[in-house]
C-alpha cells in the first residue's frame, strides 16, 4: 500500500477475528515504532506484546470497554519513560508527544500489513501496570488490540474539510 493509501485506510476497528497476527508482521510494525523520532532522540518508548490469554483478559478488564469491543487475540501496550524524554522551552513535558509519534508509526504500519487496530486511551493504568508488572516510573500512554477485523471500513469521511483547518501565513 502506498503511504497515502495507508493513511486513508487506517480506522479504529472494534470487532476482531480470533486469528493471531503473524509473527513477522508484528515484528515489522514494532520496527516501524522503533524508528519513530523522539525528543533529542531520547527513545523513551517501549512496547509490550501481550498474547497469553490470561494477560489479554487482564488488559480487557483494565480497558473495561467490552460493550464496545469484541475480543481481539492480542494487544500491544505502549509504555513511556518520562525521564528519558524532555521538556520544551515553554516548560511542557514532551513524553506524551514522543509516545504519540511512535505509537502512530506502529498503528500505520499495522494498517499497511492489513491488520486492524484501535488506539485506546481510556483504560485503568494501575490495572494494566499490575497485570504486566510495569514499574512505577513508567507511564502507560496507550494500547491497541491487534488482529484482523471482522468487517472492513471504507476510507475516512468524517473529518473537517481542509479549508476549516488550514491557514496560510496568519491564523
Ligand atoms: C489518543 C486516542 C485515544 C483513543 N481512545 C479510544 C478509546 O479509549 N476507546 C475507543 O473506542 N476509541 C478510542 N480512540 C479512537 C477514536 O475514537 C477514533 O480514532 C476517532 O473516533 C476517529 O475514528 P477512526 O480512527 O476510525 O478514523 C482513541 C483515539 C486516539 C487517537
Amino acid at each position: 500500500m502506498d503511504f497515502y493509501e495507508v493513511v486513508k485506510m487506517r480506522r479504529s476497528f472494534r470487532v476482531y477475528k480470533p486469528d493471531m497476527p503473524e509473527k513477522e508482521k508484528i515484528e515489522r510494525i514494532l520496527e516501524a515504532a522503533r524508528l519513530g523520532p523522539t525528543w533529542a532522540n531520547g527513545q523513551p518508548c517501549s512496547y509490550i506484546v501481550v498474547q497469553e490469554p490470561e494477560n489479554v483478559k487482564a488488559i480487557w478488564e483494565a480497558v473495561g470497554q467490552m460493550q464496545k469491543f469484541a475480543e481481539a487475540p492480542m494487544f500491544i501496550v505502549g509504555v513511556v519513560s518520562e525521564k528519558a524524554s524532555g521538556t520544551n522551552s515553554n516548560g511542557e513535558k514532551y513524553y506524551g508527544v514522543d509516545f504519540g509519534i511512535c505509537f502512530e508509526h506502529l498503528i500505520l504500519a499495522a494498517t499497511a500489513e492489513g491488520l486492524a487496530t484501535c488506539w485506546i486511551g481510556w483504560f485503568n493504568e494501575k490495572k494494566v501496570k499490575e497485570a504486566l508488572t510495569i514499574p512505577d516510573k513508567y507511564r502507560v500512554m496507550g494500547l491497541t488490540p491487534l488482529g484482523y477485523s471482522v468487517k472492513s471500513k471504507g476510507e475516512i469521511t468524517d473529518r473537517k474539510p481542509l479549508e476549516k483547518i488550514v491557514h496560510y501565513e496568519k491564523f
